[in-house]
């Protein structure tokens, strides 16, 4: 389709001959690989408030009062539970078991109604639209005396009421409760208040929020603005649910995935590894609900289309915190949280782990394919713990693809040692992670050029180039971080024989509950915007090709950095596109002409651009599509397509073969 040319953004033209400065040759009718539709995934980690206030859209923190401080969260302005005056009533919360699910619950005393609040603060406040409806859930058990109703209100600045409703309580003996709560206004940061009519005592849990209006429409479900960013990166593959966060600063407090399945109300609590990691963004109420838990990242894959990759632990904490270890002779339960995975997700829906799932509503099978062992390990106990998993994985399911890992770092003797290891080892995907500056991408476009084609396949699967420092608090989403991505990932992509799948780390954070940048998505309680590296993510994702083609310049040469231009191209086989991928990383504009060779072509083509003068331009919650593609018409003349690339740019153009 012609679009119209918009006179701010590009030029793009039949030029002469004359204005060209790179003569490119694309060979359109050999396949050098074939792209695997796993090439650009997203990674899923519960970091910077990602699933429980963010993905996970319960809007109530600490609903089931199993926090470490199980009050946190919850205020009593009326009664305050340090103070003396509590004539009006007192909760209390009632610790049930020492360990295990749900060992809480709230008991509530009132004397007075009239005078008696109780509040939910939520996720750094709730977020509440005008006129959409809000699912309220509670468990209650009526005690002595008449409280015959609960009184939901959102509140917003000096206690104005932003939505009411009315919950009569009838029985005694716990028993669930719902209703619906519409919104009479739009408030970012609103919270819960609950009151009572009737004196007396009633026992409370698992008081819940939820948007009705969810991704799906699934019953408590996922936000859906930011399952929809999710959707539109077309993810060949999701990871999940970490990083550092599979491994736990101890291993007790590592993931587990059997804690996150079943009914929500009997999943366990974990105080989130990254509640304490940074002393510069210290996030003391982050806690995992696992809400969303593993049944609900299979659900989202199969949404999303795309692969489910579950990363387990393979019996060693953090090597950044206590680096524990579990003994070889004690890992089998850990093995078996691997097998058992595997049957949860692929097992008939008659018994054991496949019935689990199929309770849960999915008696077909997730179709597992892949299982990454380990985060970022490093060193000889991960080979060693590494092998113990593969030897039974393989035993059991032959066909099961395992993803290692090289640990946290690009090169150097952890890596080196990670990858000679595994490759004696025929390991079939390694995980390999980069956060470096910018200039670094730009560098090391050239990373797979020179691997092994027989060695392992990688899976870059975490990377971010970081605008001051690894961890550091002032690392931006700028233009400049973004492109030099786009940059190497046109290595990426020209080494698709070797390379796998890719992922940007981290995914999510939320504006307010961070304790990492950069981050692919930035949202607070109500908007959600994608960053500059979101959209070159999102340029090649949507446009990742069936097959490799060559695209050379001078001397025949690849584009690795010559003149500051890297480019990479592919075919759709589906579609019949010729799809190249340019990046311009000068401060100059310059001009290409393609050759295509093989193939006929139509004379019009799109040039998608992506762009900005700034290279510390950022989007933002007010600014959010600053840095986005522009589309724009190319013309082709004799079989060759003339482009002029903006300074500092990322030009996808897309032609169509006859
Ligand atoms: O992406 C943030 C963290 O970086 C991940 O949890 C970890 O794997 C890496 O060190």
């Amino acid at each position: 389709m012609i679009k119209t040319l918009s006179s701010l953004i590009l030029f793009f033209s039949i030029l002469s001959l004359q204005a060209q400065q790179h003569e490119l040759t694309l060979k359109a009718s050999e396949s050098m690989a074939t792209i695997q539709p796993t090439m650009y995934g997203i990674f899923f980690e519960d970091i910077n408030f990602a699933a429980d206030g963010g993905l996970y859209a319960e809007m109530v923190k600490n609903r089931s009062f199993e926090f470490e401080d199980p009050n946190m969260g919850w205020q009593q302005p009326q009664s305050d539970r340090f103070s003396l005056n509590k004539e009006s009533g007192i909760a209390n919360v009632v610790k049930t078991m020492e360990n295990g699910p749900n060992r809480n619950y709230l008991h509530v005393m009132i004397n007075k109604a009239a005078g008696y609040e109780l509040i939910n603060e939520g996720f750094r406040g709730m977020g509440v639209q005008k006129d959409a409806r809000y699912l309220i859930s509670f468990g209650a058990d009526r005690g002595e005396g008449n409280i015959d109703k609960l009184i939901f209100q959102f509140i917003g600045d000096n206690d104005k009421v932003l939505g009411k409703t009315e919950v009569p309580v009838s029985d005694k003996g716990w028993k669930y409760y719902e209703a619906t709560l519409q919104a009479t206004a739009t408030e970012m940061k609103a919270k819960l208040k609950i009151t009572f009519s009737g004196n007396g005592t009633i026992d409370l849990d698992m008081i819940s929020v939820f948007p009705e209006d969810t991704w799906k429409g699934r019953k408590k479900g996922l936000r859906k603005d930011l399952v929809q960013l999710l959707y539109d990166l077309n993810p060949g593959f999701l990871r999940f649910p970490g990083g550092c966060i599979v491994e736990g600063r101890t291993l007790a407090r590592r993931y587990q995935w059997k804690k996150t399945v079943g009914p929500i109300e009997e999943r366990d609590y974990l105080i989130n590894r990254w509640n304490t990691e940074f002393s510069h963004r210290p996030t003391p109420d982050y806690f995992q609900s696992f809400g969303l838990g593993f049944f609900e990242y299979f659900q989202l894959s199969e949404d999303l289309g795309a692969e489910p990759l579950p990363i387990l632990s393979c019996g060693m904490a953090c090597q950044f915190n206590t680096g524990e270890l579990v003994p070889m002779d004690e890992l089998d339960p850990y093995i078996q949280d691997a097998l058992d995975l595997i049957e949860f997700a692929n097992g008939s829906f008659i018994s054991g782990w496949g019935k689990v799932r199929a309770d849960m509503g999915h008696p077909e099978p997730f179709n597992l394919k892949y299982i990454g062992v380990g985060n970022e390990q490093w060193g000889p106990e991960y080979i060693k713990r590494y092998k113990a998993f593969e030897a039974a994985i393989k035993a059991e399911y032959p066909d099961m693809v395992i993803v290692s890992g090289s640990g946290p770092f690009p090169d150097g003797e952890f890596f080196e040692y990670g990858m000679e290891e595994l490759t004696k080892l025929n390991a079939e995907i390694v995980d390999e992670h980069y956060y470096r500056p910018p200039q670094w991408f730009q560098e090391h476009a050239d990373r797979y050029d020179h691997y092994d084609r027989k060695g392992p396949k990688i899976f870059a699967g975490e990377y971010a180039a970081q605008s001051v420092a690894i961890a550091s608090p002032d690392n931006k989403n700028n233009w400049e971080c973004a492109m030099s991505e786009a940059a190497f990932m046109t290595g990426l992509e020209r080494n698709a024989d070797v390379v796998v799948m890719t992922s940007y780390a981290p995914l999510m954070a939320h504006a307010e509950g961070w304790q990492w940048t950069p981050d692919l998505i930035w949202f607070n309680n109500l908007e959600a915007y994608g960053t500059a590296n979101y959209y070159v993510q999102k340029l090649f994702a949507t446009n990742s090709g069936t097959d490799l083609l060559s695209i050379t310049g001078k001397a025949n040469k690849p584009l690795i950095g010559q003149d500051g231009l890297y480019a990479s191209a592919v075919k759709d086989a589906e579609s019949g596109d010729l799809i190249i991928k340019l990046v311009n990383v000068k401060a100059d504009a310059t001009t290409v002409s393609i050759e295509v060779k093989g193939e006929k072509i139509e004379k019009e083509g799109t040039a998608l651009v992506l762009t900005s003068d700034k290279m510390d331009a950022v989007n933002s919650f007010e600014t959010p599509m600053q840095v986005s593609p522009k589309e724009m018409a190319v013309s082709i003349k004799k079989n060759a397509v003339t482009a002029e690339l903006k300074p500092h740019s990322l030009t996808v153009l897309k032609l169509k073969i006859k």
